[in-house]
């Protein structure tokens, strides 16, 4: 009876359904428990709740976790559900629960724990994607391969280089991720509405219950802010971006023949019997679209939100769900792929001189004879004119000193042997000069691989 007026005049009349977050809040259902929980041990150590009120209010709780969220009463959201759910069982007292506290506070810290969970997972799912990006890398050090610019060939470099190339940029998701972790595990009980309490909870032991690595101090702050959400839902969104790249790589390189994606990473077409296509990783290409709209429905309806809690905030949380849900589930199918592809040695390697991709490296050692780098670029450019896929390296090396002969009226053996030329014209030779910090060499890749199986083991 004492609840009446708020159940019969708030309703929510016409607009109750509307305003419910009871379905999508099964989500944190688990850790408004946690969170009921911990209040109520709280209130009990201060005193402010009696001793035996509190252990009703927690069997009470135990038998809403074993019916489960299906079980609740109706509520306008989870947090009313179970509050309704505890005083059906406990009577009057169970109202004791929501002294000290709203649901303001209460919600805020719900997703936090919830999405710590998350966080995890989705940084976990990083490394193990890392892993697999090294495992694979360490087989294909000297696995020359054709690079590309503008998707033209560019340089030879080898499937080690390429693949280090993600496990960088991934590391560098993991941190974001785990950056998010680092601000997003603070409790924000205790700020009831936003403006505090006139019970004497201690903030620092909810939190410590609820294995927060502190508070977030000024209570306007803890109940209002989603700044937590909104760089989560970022590095998901740049990861997943990350992500749509090695996609969009193994889907070319599948369509050259490069790499065959095994057939768990495959599917095929319900009309033409002899396709097998890349669909997975095309929906991890996809996924950067659906985290990057995520990202942008959060930013746009936190955007002028004011002080302190309002009710779009509920409206916001879901996109970090289906942000983190989304680029969890893709990151591990990229490392599945990643791990059980198979690279075609044969085909990438005489793929990787086409184009005469071996140029630069013919210019730079004409430079290294004391020529302006300007001026061998300019020799090797001549001869690209001529160069064609089909020359063998001596009548490449003929054009180039053609070329020479044009731009600087000197012979090629002023400059370099023609020997050296063949020989730079060589894609493996061209990965193997090229051995500067972080540069495709073995020697150079074996140094990669050594720093970051240190830095994959440190996350
Ligand atoms: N369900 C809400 C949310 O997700 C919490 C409830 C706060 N509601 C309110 N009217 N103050 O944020």
């Amino acid at each position: 009876p004492d609840t009446a007026v708020r159940r019969d005049r708030f309703s929510g009349g016409p607009a109750r359904e509307f305003m419910s977050s009871l379905d999508a809040d099964e989500r944190i259902f688990a850790a408004d428990l946690a969170v009921d929980r911990a209040h109520v041990v709280m209130l009990a150590e201060q005193g402010i709740v009696d001793d035996a009120v509190a252990s009703e209010i927690l069997a009470a709780l135990d038998d809403i976790e074993t019916a489960g969220h299906g079980a609740l009463p109706d509520g306008e959201d989870v947090h009313e559900a179970i509050e309704t759910a505890v005083i059906d069982r406990v009577g009057p007292d169970g109202g004791k629960m929501h002294t000290a506290r709203s649901r303001n506070d209460e919600v805020a810290t719900c997703i936090r724990h919830r999405l710590r969970e998350d966080l995890l997972a989705a940084a976990e799912a990083t490394i193990t994607l890392r892993e697999a990006l090294l495992e694979v890398a360490s087989e294909h050090a000297e696995t020359v391969m054709p690079g590309y610019t503008h998707l033209q060939p560019a340089q030879p470099t080898t499937v080690a280089h390429f693949l280090l190339s993600y496990e960088g940029a991934i590391g560098r998701d993991t941190e974001r991720l785990l950056g998010a972790y680092e601000r997003t595990n603070r409790s924000p009980l205790g700020a009831a509405a936003f403006a505090g309490t006139p019970f004497e909870v201690d903030r620092d032991r909810t939190a410590e219950l609820l294995g927060f690595d502190g508070t977030v101090r000024n209570s306007m702050d803890a109940s209002a802010g989603r700044d937590f959400l909104a760089e989560t839902t970022a590095a998901l969104a740049t990861h997943a971006t990350t992500l749509s790249g090695i996609a969009e790589d193994l889907i070319v390189y599948a369509n050259k023949g490069f790499v065959e994606l095994s057939d768990d990473y495959s599917s095929t077409s319900s009309i033409m019997p002899q396709k097998k296509n890349p669909d997975p990783i095309e929906l991890v290409r996809a996924t950067a679209g659906t985290a990057t709209g995520e990202l942008t429905g959060l930013l746009t309806t936190l955007k002028g939100l004011p002080r302190a809690y309002n009710l779009d905030l509920q409206e916001a949380t879901p996109h970090a769900w289906t942000a983190v849900d989304s680029v969890s589930d893709a990151t591990e199918v990229v490392a599945g792929a990643v791990a059980t592809a198979d690279w075609n040695e044969g085909v990438l390697a005489d793929a990787a001189g086409d184009g005469f991709s071996t140029a630069t490296g013919v210019a730079d050692l004409l430079a290294m004879s004391g020529l302006p780098f300007r001026t061998a670029h300019e020799i090797v450019a001549v001869a690209a004119e001529t160069v064609s896929d089909d020359d063998t390296p001596e009548a490449a090396a003929a054009k180039v000193d053609e070329a020479t002969r044009n731009v600087t009226d000197e012979p090629l053996s002023t400059y370099v042997s023609r020997e050296d030329v063949e020989e730079a014209l060589a894609p493996a030779a061209s990965v193997a000069s090229r051995d500067s910090a972080g540069g495709p060499a073995p020697e150079a890749v074996a140094d990669e691989l050594a720093t970051a199986e240190v830095e994959i083991e440190a996350d």
